[in-house]
């Protein structure tokens, strides 16, 4: 039988998939030690694992290139796709925020107001709900300077310890939503290898509540 291919989303998520995976029993040797390899085995769950940035692991899941993915509800609701979200795996957690110097700063005076975000379209649908006509500046990394240099009047980002809005004098001035690592699956996956996916998730979600 061929492996099931996971998709896992590099960084910050990776080591807590790992250790999730170490948890169910599965052997993570290659995992460990992977160099530059980018297709890993965990021989005796018979899965095969690739890592790959968050975005990716969605566009992999939705072409069926890969069955499984590990991913950020942060990046699923920026992105969205044909897949079925299934499983919280409860770890990755942290919130989407708008943050700023100020709530004046962003609510007072008629001037539609600029925002920067790596997240243009959650940041889009949060305004329009609220009937906030805004610009939007999409930037890559360090969000948080762009209040700081002018260029936006608030940002809208992940918050996870809230360092970062600390050091450089911002703060959160809204919630948007929570987020947290999410398992997708691949829609003709999910009806292909079911029982092959159900056995894996039980078993996730079974180890989940024994911690
Ligand atoms: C994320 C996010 C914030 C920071 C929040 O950035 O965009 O900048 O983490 O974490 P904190 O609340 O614990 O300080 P990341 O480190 O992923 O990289 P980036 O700044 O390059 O986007």
């Amino acid at each position: 039988m061929n492996p099931i291919r996971i998709a896992l989303t590099k960084g910050r998520l990776e080591k807590d998939t790992v250790a999730l995976f170490e948890r169910l029993g599965y052997d993570c040797t290659e995992l460990h030690h992977k160099g530059r390899k980018l297709i890993l085995r965990i021989p005796d769950a018979n899965l095969e694992v690739v890592l790959a940035k968050a975005a990716d692991v969605i566009t992999y899941v939705e072409h069926g290139v890969c069955d499984m993915g590990v991913v950020g509800k942060d990046t699923i609701m920026e992105y969205g796709g044909s897949f079925f979200e299934l499983t919280d795996l409860g770890f990755g957690k942290c919130k989407f925020a708008v943050a700023g110097k100020s709530a004046e700063d962003l609510y007072t005076g008629y001037r539609a107001k600029t925002i920067a975000t790596k997240y243009p379209n959650v940041s889009r649908r949060f305004f329009e709900a609220k009937g906030m006509d805004v610009d939007i500046v999409k930037i890559e990394g360090s969000v948080e300077l762009a209040p700081l240099i002018g260029l936006a009047d608030a940002i809208v980002d992940i918050v996870e310890t809230g360092t970062t809005l600390k050091e450089n004098g911002l703060k959160v001035i809204e919630d948007v939503a929570a987020v947290s690592a999410r398992v997708i699956v691949n829609s003709a996956s999910i009806k292909l290898r079911k029982n092959e996916i159900e056995t894996l998730l039980e078993k996730i979600e079974n180890v989940g509540k024994d911690q």
